[in-house]
């Protein structure tokens, strides 16, 4: 017999809540500033293909299947993974995924509120008029004098991470709805009319080409670690995020339709953002490959060239700290709930030692851009090696054990409950992906890493 739960935190307020909620986490920096340098240090189409095919085929039933753990376990990730495998008679060590999580999101954060930083200095300098008639090399420049200056970097990251952790002391819902509901209709505006000034470049299709026109010849077992591990980054799947909204999920309301929602808006806003920066880049002799400071580097030119492009401009950049924000915080809700349940301090003191303690190890990340930029681990800078272990690694790994938990560990019965609303076709769909597909082209990927396929 199938049974249900309900959070001691409350439920979301309908659908509509948690839908924002979770595409607020998903949509983030993850598509409007990692996409595009990934896919241009990646050589475009073939990577671009990838990419999406592991949004179906890994991410979407990840994704899918923990928004059902959570609502099934209606705890923070740890307490809930160790519950349901007491529930399916397994090893209680399952809840060790939750701790990997907790971890994760916390590593995440640290160099996420750095680069948040970044756009934050950018509402300013648009403001300023920074960007106006300025070219390629005047907003090359504009940026590496950030890059070069830890002081600036450290005031930005630590505005931000003050103003993550006073939202998330104050409890996830509440405003995060509101400022949710404005937020992505706003952001898609302002990409679409980046889109259109693209048009205008005269690059447009050299652009397109890049983007979509695959070379499979330059694929190589890292780009599709790359783009794998951004699947589920992106989708802010692998560390129990999704996981703890979905424990405040009505049980009524059907995974499998939110689910392709959220994947769907999360991906046209990636691919509208690459195809509104690749034009510029064309068009302006850019480097594609430039690396972090893309985004940064390229959407000025088309502020400082477009008319009203300061006040696109600074809506722009406003925009894209508050969908940073919307994520930042489900990166480190995981750790704060459990601090919460398990370790007696109340909300407000659970945030304040996660926030500072992410807060010092962001302070690695600044230095990684200057003062210490010489300094390598396994030929990795600090951003480097932070960015490539969690998305790369902690990320899949963690997807892994939850697909394997849905699709293996869990009893078939219950997943099938949670999955109810959905027509049994998808149900199958899902289960088929879950248990074989997404585990397997996720060790396949990796094996092939490491050399051993
Ligand atoms: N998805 C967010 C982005 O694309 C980042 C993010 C938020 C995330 N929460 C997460 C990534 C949890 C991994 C896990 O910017």
């Amino acid at each position: 017999m199938t049974q249900t739960k309900k959070s001691i935190h409350g439920e979301w307020s309908s659908r509509l809540a948690f839908i924002l909620a979770a595409t607020g986490s998903a949509v983030g920096l993850g598509n409007i500033w990692k996409f595009p340098y990934i896919a241009g240090e990646n050589g475009g189409g073939a990577f671009v293909i990838v990419y999406l095919l592991c949004i179906l085929l890994i991410g979407l039933p990840i994704m899918m299947a923990e928004t059902l753990i959570g609502r099934r376990g209606r705890q923070s990730p740890i307490n809930t993974m160790s519950d349901l495998a007491d529930e399916a008679n397994a090893d209680p060590k399952w809840h060790y995924v939750g701790w990997l999580g907790v971890i994760s999101g916390f590593l995440i954060l640290s160099y996420y509120s750095v680069v948040a930083g970044w756009g934050i200095a950018y509402v300013f300098k648009a403001f300023l008029g920074s960007f106006s008639d300025a070219d390629g090399t005047a907003i090359k420049n504009t940026f590496s004098d950030l890059m070069s200056s830890p002081l600036q970097q450290i005031f930005w990251h630590s505005i931000f991470m003050l103003v993550t952790m006073l939202v998330v002391s104050r409890g996830v819902a509440g405003g995060l709805e509101k400022a949710v509901r404005f937020l992505m209709p706003g952001l898609f505006v302002i990409l679409m009319l980046l889109v259109a000034y693209a048009m205008t470049t005269g690059s447009y299709q050299q652009g397109i080409n890049f983007l979509f026109n695959p070379d499979f010849s330059k694929i190589t077992g890292q780009a599709v670690l790359t783009a794998m591990g951004h699947a589920f980054f992106t989708l802010s799947l692998g560390i129990g995020a999704i996981m703890v909204y979905g424990s405040y999920l009505p049980n009524s309301i059907s995974i499998t339709r939110t689910s392709i929602l959220i994947a769907g808006a999360d991906t046209a806003v990636a691919l509208l953002a690459g195809i509104a920066i690749f034009p510029i880049v064309f068009a302006n002799n850019l480097e594609v490959a430039a690396g972090p400071g893309l985004i940064f580097q390229t959407l000025p030119i088309a502020f400082g060239n477009m008319t009203g492009g300061w006040l696109f401009g600074i809506l722009f950049f406003v925009l894209l700290v508050f969908a940073a924000l919307s994520s930042s915080i489900s990166l480190i809700e995981p750790a704060v709930a459990w601090l919460v349940e398990n370790k007696e301090v109340d909300r407000k003191k659970a945030c304040v030692w996660a926030g500072l303690a992410t807060w010092v190890v962001g302070l690695g990340t600044v230095f990684s851009f200057n003062v210490w930029s010489d300094f390598k681990i396994f030929d990795r800078s600090i951003f480097d090696l932070l960015d490539y272990l969690t998305a790369n690694l902690l990320l899949p790994i963690g997807g892994f054990c939850v697909a394997v938990f849905a699709g293996w560990i869990m009893r078939p019965e219950d997943s099938e409950h949670e999955l109810r609303s959905s027509k049994p076709i998808y149900y199958q769909v899902w289960w088929f992906l879950v248990r074989y597909v997404s585990p397997a082209a996720v060790f396949l990927v990796f094996l092939n890493v490491v050399g051993v396929l």
